[in-house]
């Protein structure tokens, strides 16, 4: 891109301003440095009128309709944190006027025309979009990607076993929602010992979640496909491989729901083309950029969801080698749904593509 040093700002429109992701964005946004002309907030007409404060001052939200795009051209961004339906129908309202698109849903993530990117792995894939649209990948795969692929750029990912422990604030506000109603009814009670007991509590309405979360654990999250998996199982198979540019890499999921508000956990079992030494790995994870190292079990030191909530980084602990084969580790990682899972990631890529105008 040329430099064009009288180019105003650009504008930063946020579609799904006042959804959970959308919340977390605008408080980013007043905590990083300030690169954005206008900012514009759009949500559904059940929003439209709500002054919400973002850097600073009042600003309106708008209802999502043609209009809300008015003004916006090259070098303007506008995020969708929106179900993927909605992303999947107004994002060519948006690329039409020749702003890019930055999509925080599923809706573009297996399109190969677009790019899914992590900045601090992938960050360069930004520049190439065909369809002017860039993609930002799920919660799960976002919290351990950083990770994964430092070590991947070190020694060489030849296969990848991960489970996650996913925070209800996933599902949206719907999701934590649902968690907070659900404690709240089963909160100090006996509970939990006797067959059916937390079911009857919770009733039969227990939110996004495939059984009650208060007190539980739940292995399930997505939608049902061939051979039991998951399609959330999946698509962190799917998304992972194409971030690292690895389309054949074996990589099995598991993903399972636990009854935290915000902060997504993962154990991640990595096996490389090399032999791995735990302490050498524990450097290249202190190096790497979005990544902070938390491993001191005799301290009582690790990283854990409630830590993570609010934060930027993926937090990494209980860091050991194999027992049983030289060249494979085992991690467990935290980072906050909200933030790297979806806003954060969102913001930095906004970033790039706004200092490709500057
Ligand atoms: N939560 C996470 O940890 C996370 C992580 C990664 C990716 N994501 C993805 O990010 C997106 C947003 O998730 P969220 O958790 O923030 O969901 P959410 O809390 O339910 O918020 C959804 C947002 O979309 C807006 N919206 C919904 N339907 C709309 C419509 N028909 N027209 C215009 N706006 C509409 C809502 O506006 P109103 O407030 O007016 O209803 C709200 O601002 C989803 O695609 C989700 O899968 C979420």
């Amino acid at each position: 891109m040329t430099a064009d040093r009288s180019a105003p700002a650009p504008a930063l429109a946020v579609v799904g301003a006042t959804g959970a992701v959308g919340t977390v964005l605008l408080q980013i946004l007043s905590q990083r440095a300030d690169v954005w002309g206008e900012v514009r907030l759009i949500a559904s007409s059940r929003s439209a009128g709500r002054v919400v404060a973002v850097r600073g001052e009042e600003v309106e939200v708008l209802a999502l309709t043609e209009d809300a795009f008015d003004g916006l051209g090259a070098g303007d961004v506008v995020v969708f944190l929106t179900p993927a339906a909605v992303s999947a129908h107004w994002a060519p309202a948006v690329t039409a006027r020749g702003a890019v698109v930055v999509d925080q849903s599923a809706a573009f993530r297996e399109d190969p025309e677009v790019p899914l990117v992590v900045p601090e792995v992938n960050g360069g894939a930004v520049r190439v979009r065909p369809r002017g649209i860039v993609a930002g990948p799920d919660c799960v795969t976002a919290a351990m990607i950083a990770a994964v692929g430092a070590l991947h750029a070190e020694y060489g990912l030849t296969e990848l076993v991960v489970s996650s422990y996913q925070a209800a604030g996933a599902a949206g506000r719907a999701g934590s929602e649902a968690l907070r109603r659900q404690l709240s009814l089963v909160a100090g009670s006996a509970l939990g010992e006797q067959p059916g007991d937390v079911r009857r509590a919770v009733g039969e309405d227990t939110g996004p979640f495939a059984a009650p979360l208060a007190l539980n654990v739940v292995p399930w999250s997505g939608e049902l496909r061939e051979g039991g998996w998951s399609s959330h199982e999946l698509a962190v198979r799917a998304q992972t491989r194409r971030i690292l540019d690895l389309p054949a890499l074996p990589i099995s999921v598991t993903c399972v729901q636990v009854p935290v508000v915000i902060g997504h956990s993962l154990t991640v079992r990595a096996r490389f083309e090399r032999e791995v030494d735990a302490g050498r790995a524990r450097k290249v994870l202190e190096a790497a950029p979005g990544v902070v190292l938390v491993d001191d079990p005799a301290a009582g030191e690790f990283p854990t969801p409630v830590d993570a909530a609010g934060t930027d980084p993926a937090w990494v602990g209980r860091l050991r080698g194999s027992l049983d084969d030289a060249r494979a580790l085992e991690f467990f990682v935290c980072a906050d749904n909200l933030r790297k899972g979806a806003a954060l990631n969102a913001t930095q890529i906004s970033e790039l593509i706004a200092g490709e105008f500057a």
